[in-house]
């Protein structure tokens, strides 16, 4: 039987990656500030992407989740959050006409800030110093000032996210998602992209079915559906005291919510069934996400689902999937099939970048090709499992990077010196991510040719 719940039960157990702040009192000041400020989402909000999960894991509609692999501080400008979106929202164009299904957008933004890392240590020549763990912690400056860890981090991170969530919201509902626009944005693209022709087809069809909305009077004067969007946040729940110092009663439901965000994710390194992440998790009503690694089994998988989802409540829960291209033939079949078996409701959402990250030229990379074959054979396993390929969730940005090799512009390992910004993972750059997109779109278009001719034939 479960113990108790509460916003602080998670302080009596092991914790992992816990950032050694020297400064007690500060810390706990911070937090009391924390708590009086107002929620940066409200719980109906949360309770709406909910329900559009739900509708994903019965298999009608598609994830897509991406952004930073860490926010930072030097990069708050409104060009970044805008290009970001403005790439994100094409995705979501070409992932809609490829799955004939509604697609559920949700950010890696406004509040993902705190990071997991594998070494506590980072050491530069004969240097260590404690390494760094995201721009709400500490400074990824390599100088000991910089990297001791600083609470009033989190009022700064707080307050950025409010003003990344007031612009996204402004660009959701206040014109600019208009889909007309996108499919512009769209369509310059594809004129510039050396794979130009493999990506028109698809994009010939978006227009001609735009043309056919059009004339039949359907346009975004007269449909907002046509004129705004849904958007949603998420980010990593690391920094535990952060989270709650958010976390506050609905007062519709009466149920605790994690304000910091519409959804929040337990990483791959602190998903421990009886430590502090899990434990926070599971008392908040807001839809999760877990990451699946290699490491889980399928017993542990289901212990975390009974934990985190005991009512098998439809939309709660998202397993994250992130094996490696080479790995996840090997891992994913055995979890569907525990996940099966128990009936369990879940997302199925695959995160090609953390198992595929090498080093090269001494930059951590992400090649392209094997980003595309996890989610490839993430759809295959899918198939012939019988499950539903439910989403993807990715690093990205809207800006010209070059952090991830490959792509139509075959982008080099000679290549990633010129601009690589990352303050963690490499991320897809906004071509890379949209020619994912595109290349996505074409194979669930052909998977469900391949379904209607053996329905047909
Ligand atoms: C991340 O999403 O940036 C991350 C650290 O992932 P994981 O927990 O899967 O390693
Ligand atoms: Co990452």
């Amino acid at each position: 039987m479960a113990q108790t719940w509460t916003p602080t039960s998670w302080r009596n157990k092991p914790i992992q990656q816990v950032p050694d702040f020297p400064d007690a009192a500060a810390l706990e000041a911070t937090e009391a500030q924390l708590a009086s400020f107002p929620p940066l989402v409200f719980a109906g909000e949360a309770r709406r992407l909910k329900k559009a999960l739900a509708q994903v894991s019965e298999g009608h509609g598609f994830l897509l989740q991406g952004g930073d692999c860490a926010e930072s501080f030097a990069e708050h400008g409104a060009d970044t959050i805008r290009d970001f979106f403005r790439a994100f929202l094409q995705m979501a164009v070409v992932l809609t006409f490829g799955a004939q299904q509604p697609v559920v957008k949700v950010g890696r933004i406004a509040g993902q800030f705190a990071k997991p890392r594998s070494s506590n240590i980072e050491r530069q020549g004969d240097i260590e110093l404690p390494s760094y763990r995201g721009d709400i912690i500490n400074g990824i400056e390599f100088t000991p000032e910089a990297r001791i860890a600083n609470p009033e981090r989190q009022l700064m991170a707080y307050r950025q996210s409010a003003a990344t969530l007031n612009l996204l919201r402004a660009f959701a509902m206040g014109g600019y998602a208009n889909l007309e626009n996108v499919h512009q944005w769209m369509l310059g693209f594809v004129k510039d992209s050396p794979q130009a022709e493999r990506y028109r087809k698809l994009a010939d069809r978006i227009s001609e079915t735009m043309d056919f909305m059009k004339a039949i009077g359907i346009t975004s004067d007269n449909n907002s559906s046509l004129r705004e969007t849904d958007f949603f946040t998420s980010h990593e729940a690391l920094l535990l005291g952060y989270e709650q110092a958010l976390t506050r009663v609905d007062s519709t439901s009466g149920d605790w919510y994690a304000t910091s965000g519409h959804m929040i994710w337990i990483g791959d390194r602190t998903r421990q069934a009886d430590h502090a992440h899990v434990e926070y998790c599971r008392g908040i009503k807001n839809p999760i996400g877990l990451k699946c690694g290699p490491s889980l089994t399928a017993d542990g998988l289901l212990e975390l689902i009974d934990l985190l989802n005991p009512t098998n409540e439809a939309g709660r829960l998202t397993l994250i999937c992130r094996f490696g291209h080479d790995k996840v033939a090997d891992h994913l079949p055995r979890l569907i099939r525990a996940v099966e078996r128990e009936g369990k409701k879940v997302v199925w959402s695959c995160d090609p970048m953390h198992g595929n990250t090498i080093t090269l030229n001494s930059y951590k990379t992400r090649p392209f090709e094997r980003i595309l074959n996890e989610v490839e054979s993430f759809f295959q396993i899918h198939r012939s499992e019988g499950t539903h390929p439910g989403g993807i969730h990715i690093e990205m940005t809207g800006k010209d990077v070059t952090e991830c090799t490959g792509g139509a512009r075959a982008l080099s390992g000679a290549d990633l010196a010129d601009r690589y910004h990352t303050h963690c993972d490499p991320r897809l750059n906004a071509d890379q991510a949209l020619e994912l997109a595109f290349l996505l779109a074409e194979r669930m278009k052909g998977g469900r040719d391949e379904k209607r001719l053996v329905v047909n034939g």
